[in-house]
């Protein structure tokens, strides 16, 4: 059994095809495997035609790798998919301080499900909640019977409740069943549980039969994390760790008193999530409607993650809903979404929904422990600069010393990659780096 450790030095500055061999050797799965899972994005066009209606091709992603996260003392090399440059790099960065203040601490509910059934036009909502609630048992065993595979598995329908919404005159009664969907994402099974039971609900009730759906505030499923980072860890090239430590206090307490900057705060967060949700294969759009409605779940909306200074340590905080599957929907069509449930070599659901909450918190530290001191943009210009250096034509260390130069020289086109390139390769392996001088007329 191979150790897995999800710090791989120097990572970024090799090739795709070493990539490839550094993470077979991390988890033991081989590279050929590797790149043939994710041959052409992971997904043939007869295959996509399975999945959605009018298919005419496939859209491709890049399909990264987070290092460095340990979540409750264990390693994973954790598969982001993602469009935006420094989504990864940022989360591998801060995941590396965190685990220097032993890494992430995770828990999550048991994956519980809620199935809402809309009864219209109820004449005595007082009288029919009493009736439904008198049958509990004998409708949870109903539902049971519509979820047998679930519960072969060890999951099925837990409990109920009834709502009233609205006055009196519309009768409307919201009743909630909760599924334990086991390391099912749960959407198709509560679905067709909750079309299944409506009618004895109705009848129950003597009213109508309205939606029968589940809800994406699924906050019976929510994943906590939290994490300790040194100071020391924190501190830039410009700031001591304490200073960085205040910042991002700071900037906790903007989002936390200010709807306007919450968002963004959460779209920061959401950077990491929705990354390992889409690579994982799962419903990122349930994920997100999730995400938001929890973090308005007072009345105003709040920021997901908070950041507070304890003694000498940054302390981050984060809980939202997460509903993941490890089973079922993509997984079972996916090469791609396979092979980054290998990579994780997790063992359920929520091992899952732990591992994301803490890419998560860990994108959020990077966020604001940037903006908190020099800004995102450096950072930013320098990956961007990197991709603008490949783009040239740029291979190997080359990169690194073309992306340096049109950083320095705060010209990051192509044209200026493609000079810089030129002196690069004049200059030769021994000799100094060219300078911007040489590279522009
Ligand atoms: C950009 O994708 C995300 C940030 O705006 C998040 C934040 O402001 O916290 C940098």
């Amino acid at each position: 059994m191979t150790t897995r450790t999800s710090r791989l030095p120097g990572f970024y500055k090799v090739s795709v095809d070493e990539r490839r061999a550094l993470v077979s050797e991390a988890t033991g799965i081989g590279a050929d495997d590797v790149a043939r899972s994710l041959d052409a994005g992971g997904l043939d066009d007869e295959t996509a035609d399975k999945f959605v209606e009018n298919v005419i091709g496939t859209y491709a992603l890049p399909y990264g790798v987070a290092l460095n996260v340990r979540v409750n003392a264990r390693d994973y090399v954790v598969p982001m998919v993602v469009e935006e440059p420094s989504v990864v790099a940022a989360a591998s960065n801060a995941a590396r301080m965190i685990r220097e203040g032993g890494g992430f601490r995770a828990e999550a509910d048991a994956p519980l499900m809620t199935a809402q059934i809309q009864l219209t036009a109820v004449p005595d909502r007082a009288a029919a909640t009493a009736r439904i609630l008198a049958r509990k048992a004998e409708l949870l065993a109903f539902a049971d019977g519509a979820l047998a595979g679930l519960v072969e598995r060890g999951g099925g329908a837990r409990d109920l409740e009834v709502r009233e919404l609205g006055d009196d005159i519309e009768g409307m009664l919201v009743v909630h069943v909760y599924v334990d969907c086991r390391d099912a994402m749960g959407a198709n099974l509560v679905n067709g549980m909750a079309e299944r039971i409506a009618p004895n609900l109705a009848e129950l009730a003597g009213g109508g039969i309205g939606l029968r759906i589940l809800s994406n505030l699924c906050d019976r499923r929510c994943v906590r994390v939290a994490c300790r980072v040194p100071f020391a860890a924190l501190a830039t090239e410009d700031f001591p760790g304490d200073e960085v430590a205040t910042g991002i206090v700071r900037a906790s307490r903007f989002a936390e008193l200010d709807p306007y900057r919450a968002a963004t705060h959460n779209k920061g967060i959401m950077n990491g999530i929705d990354a390992v949700v889409i690579a994982s294969g799962n419903d990122w759009r349930a994920v997100e409607a999730g995400a938001h409605a929890f973090a308005a779940r007072s009345g105003a909306y709040r920021p997901l993650a908070t950041w507070r200074a304890v003694e000498d340590h940054l302390v981050g905080r984060i809980e939202l809903p997460m509903a993941l599957g490890t089973v079922g929907g993509t997984l079972r069509v996916h090469p791609a979404a396979r092979l980054s449930l290998r990579l994780l070599a997790i063992a359920s659901a929520q091992d899952l929904a732990m591992v994301a909450a803490s890419v998560g918190l860990a994108s959020n530290l990077a966020a604001v422990r940037a903006l908190a001191t020099c800004g995102i943009q450096r950072g930013h210009m320098a990956l961007h600069a990197r991709s603008v250096a490949l783009a040239a034509g740029a291979t190997g260390d080359e990169v690194e010393r073309v992306a340096t130069m049109i950083v320095e020289a705060r010209d990051i086109t192509l044209e200026a990659a493609s000079k810089a390139l030129g002196v690069v390769r004049a200059s030769g392996e021994t000799r100094e780096l060219g300078s911007w001088e040489q590279i522009v007329d």
